[in-house]
């Protein structure tokens, strides 16, 4: 019998946070590092929802509150949703806790058996495929293809389905490409999970205000009504509020899995912060310009930063509609040599000749399930972009 658990055994740490820690322990040595791994806008918490924290502190809500939230969020979850989304949900039918990520392993702990098939497109936000393994699941892999702008399509989501699968997540802008679905692409898929009955749709809805260019996002219960009982909507204030430490997100969908999820909090991390909890009231109620001025931040990053990655030689970057990520292939690097010997067989060894020979810090595409590639995050300033871009530009200007 080992100490640590067979279920563990089968997961692995997030190549994310590792990427971004050894980036900080380079940096702490001495060395002259850019990271562009982290997943979190640079941009401070707005001074309203700040405010909002600290007047709850005052006002003394800093007891424990029910387990999945205050009633005030939920409801302002409720008119968000019917705000920004058209969706009707009553408060019985909405979760909150310690961030998205927290929701989406409490939906996926409350539903999965051994032998449960989750589809999860490729590429993928880095904690699906681990989180589906911790709740005794099994991931099944739907790679979309980089002709397709990294996004799925009826055929290849249909031909992952099998008689065992529970749930489809869904993720759009996704985390990592920024590839967001419109109406149309969206409704090719719904209208394939309509004719498979047993199957629930998961979405994660979590870039959904960083959107440009006039994108409209659009999310699976809008655009097929259909499917509203199957669906749970999951979204959160990380990043479009930049609270990525406050720790709040949320899910809306039927009752009798709002209550299996509460089941499963109530028994382990209890309630989510609830100055927090007030904190994000104010996010959903309060103003919301500032979105719309960061957006116009975001998208200067992601055309400046587009436009110097297809400048460096064998790299394809294609511009995506969404989220702070861009995802270029590096296909025509594949087989060269660094300056400093490196055989590049993989995007792996891509990353790590990067970070040692230039300083720069990018995550490997295969920690996202589709090579070769590697993620760029532009939430970070002009300055470091164009200083890391042009180093990546030398580096892939020296491969031989
Ligand atoms: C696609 C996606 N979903 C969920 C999350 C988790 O968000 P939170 O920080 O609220 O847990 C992230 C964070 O990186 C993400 O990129």
């Amino acid at each position: 019998m080992t100490f640590l658990s067979e279920t563990l055994a089968r997961v692995k740490p997030s190549p994310t946070i590792a990427v971004s820690t050894l980036a900080a322990e380079l940096k702490a040595a001495g060395k002259d590092v850019i990271g562009l791994g982290a997943g979190e806008p640079d941009f401070n918490t707005p001074q309203n929802i700040c405010d909002a924290a600290k007047a709850a502190i005052d006002a003394g809500k800093t007891k424990y509150t029910a387990p999945d939230g205050i009633v005030e969020l939920k409801q302002a979850i409720c008119d968000k949703l019917q705000r920004d989304n058209g969706l009707s949900y009553t408060t019985k039918q909405v979760s909150i806790g310690t961030g998205g990520k927290q929701i989406l392993y409490n939906a996926l702990m409350a539903t999965l058996d051994p032998g449960d098939e989750v589809v999860i497109p490729a590429p993928y936000w880095v904690s699906y495929p681990d989180m589906v393994l911790l709740a005794g699941g099994e991931p099944v892999i739907a790679s979309a293809r980089a002709e397709n702008a990294y996004k799925l399509t009826a055929e290849e989501l249909e031909a992952a389905i099998t008689p065992k699968t529970k749930w489809f997540i869904f993720n759009s802008p996704s985390n990592p490409t920024g590839a967001g679905y419109n109406r149309e692409e969206l409704k090719a898929l719904t209208d394939v999970l309509m004719r498979h009955p047993h199957v629930r749709v998961m979405t994660d809805d979590m870039y959904e205000h960083l959107v440009y260019d006039g994108f409209e996002f659009v999310t699976p219960a809008q655009v097929e009504p259909g499917l509203y009982d199957r669906t749970l909507t999951c979204n959160g204030v990380s990043k479009a509020y930049a609270m990525t430490g406050w720790r709040i997100g949320y899910a809306a969908g039927p009752e009798s899995l709002i209550g299996a999820m509460r089941k499963i909090q109530s028994q382990s991390t209890s309630n989510p912060c609830s100055i927090s909890q007030w904190a994000a009231v104010e996010a959903l109620n309060g103003t919301q310009d500032y979105i719309a001025t960061n957006n116009e931040v975001f998208k200067r990053r992601r055309n400046m930063v587009v436009e110097m990655l297809n400048a460096a030689e064998g790299i394809t970057c294609p511009t995506p509609e969404g989220a702070f990520y861009v995802y270029p292939s590096i296909a025509g690097c594949m087989g060269k040599t660094t300056p400093g010997g490196k055989l590049i067989e993989t995007d792996e060894d891509f990353a790590t000749a990067l970070l040692e020979e230039k300083g720069v810090a990018v995550v490997f595409g295969g920690a996202f399930g589709l090579s070769p590639n590697f993620r760029v995050s532009y939430a970070t300033s002009d300055e470091n972009l164009e200083k890391a871009c042009t180093r990546i530009q030398e580096f892939c200007a020296e491969l031989s």
